[in-house]
């Protein structure tokens, strides 16, 4: 297939790639570069199948007809937005324009040649799990933050393409996601965050009193599940969740991931107000339907991140010693 991935240069948006590739397709990878760097494609730089890689915003109305213009693409992965729950609350507008207005844009060139989308959303749309069976589908969403909110209103616009013009459309919602090409400062997520601070022997600090719950899925199993979730026809106009199916506290992964070699401590959550206590997945329709199941432990999904940050830390030094 020719499929057009967005935010293809990102964390997760590079593995989406590898898989695409992996399997065969023509990709086609839009990005501003907001939050990643064009070296996250350089293992498949030669690969015949990476036919381009833009450097361009999807808020830009013009480029997005002109590159659907150029070339009949048959899949869309929609995975380009503004990521940051801190910074949706900082500033709402680019969170609004990045996530819902340019996936309006997207959705409307899509429509004009039938190009089947899939929308990346995130389980920051879901109100705390409420029990230990986890958060289905079906589970209340509720938009603590802008981001959240963002993310609904996108959804329920490619929801509503689906309704009204039978466009073929799918919301994925993967849990919260980490491993090697995660961004391990602020913008980052928890897990390569806490393994750099680690590895540099600072202390993991931990926002609010950690009991707070996360079910952390190792990248390479997001990107399978949003790929195969484009390739179904049986989830069109669907929601499908993706997670492991275990929770662990901030806490827990603080200690699971310092062992005990940097102290870790508590400090005052910035935005209270807008952190989910208990995220726990259940992955039930996936599974079902996808025959998705996640394969890597939170334990091998650790080692492998950590050996991949050191490995980049270990290069970072040898070119500002040259
Ligand atoms: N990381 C997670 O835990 C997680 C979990 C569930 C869903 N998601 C979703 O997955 C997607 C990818 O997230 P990620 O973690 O890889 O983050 P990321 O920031 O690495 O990826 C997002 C990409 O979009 C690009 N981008 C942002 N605004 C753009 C614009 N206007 N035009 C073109 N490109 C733009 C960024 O440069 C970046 O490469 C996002 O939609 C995010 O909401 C992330």
């Amino acid at each position: 297939m020719k499929i057009l991935v967005t935010g293809g240069t990102g964390f997760i948006g590079r593995w989406v790639v590898k898989r695409l590739l992996q399997d065969g397709h023509q990709v086609w990878v839009v990005d501003n570069l907001a939050n990643s760097s064009i070296d996250n494609l350089n293992e498949f730089s030669n690969h015949k199948n990476l036919v381009s890689i833009k450097i361009m915003d999807v808020r830009d109305k013009e480029f997005l007809q002109y590159i659907f213009n150029e070339v009949d693409f048959d899949l869309c992965y929609h995975l380009a937005a503004s990521i940051n729950v801190q910074d949706s609350i900082d500033d709402p507008e680019t969170t609004f324009t990045n996530d819902t207005v340019a996936t309006f844009y997207l959705l409307e060139e899509c429509r004009k040649k039938n190009v089947k989308i899939v929308l990346m959303s995130t389980c920051m749309v879901y109100d705390r799990a409420s029990d230990e069976r986890g958060i289905d589908e079906s589970s209340p969403t509720k938009p603590a933050s802008p981001y959240a909110g963002a993310k609904i209103g996108a959804e329920n616009m490619v929801l509503s393409y689906y309704f009204a013009y039978g466009l073929p459309a799918v919301v994925v919602r993967p849990f919260n996601t980490y491993g090697p090409f995660q961004k391990t400062g602020g913008e980052g997520g928890v897990v390569a965050i806490f393994i750099h601070n680690k590895l540099v022997g600072s202390s993991i600090k931990i926002y609010g009193d950690g009991t707070q719950t996360r079910d952390l899925l190792y990248v390479e199993d997001c990107a399978d599940f949003v790929v195969e979730a484009g390739y179904s026809d049986k989830l069109h106009g669907e929601i499908v969740n993706a997670g492991t199916g275990n929770d662990i506290s901030i806490n827990a992964l603080a200690e699971l991931i310092s062992e005990n070699q940097v102290s870790i401590q508590h400090i005052p959550h910035i935005h209270p107000q807008s952190e989910i206590q208990k995220l726990l997945c259940h992955s039930g329709k996936a599974e079902r339907i996808l025959g998705w199941k996640p394969k890597i432990s939170i334990e091998e999904g650790i080692k492998r991140t950590e050996a991949w940050i050191k490995e980049t830390m270990a290069k970072k030094d040898e070119e500002d010693h040259e």
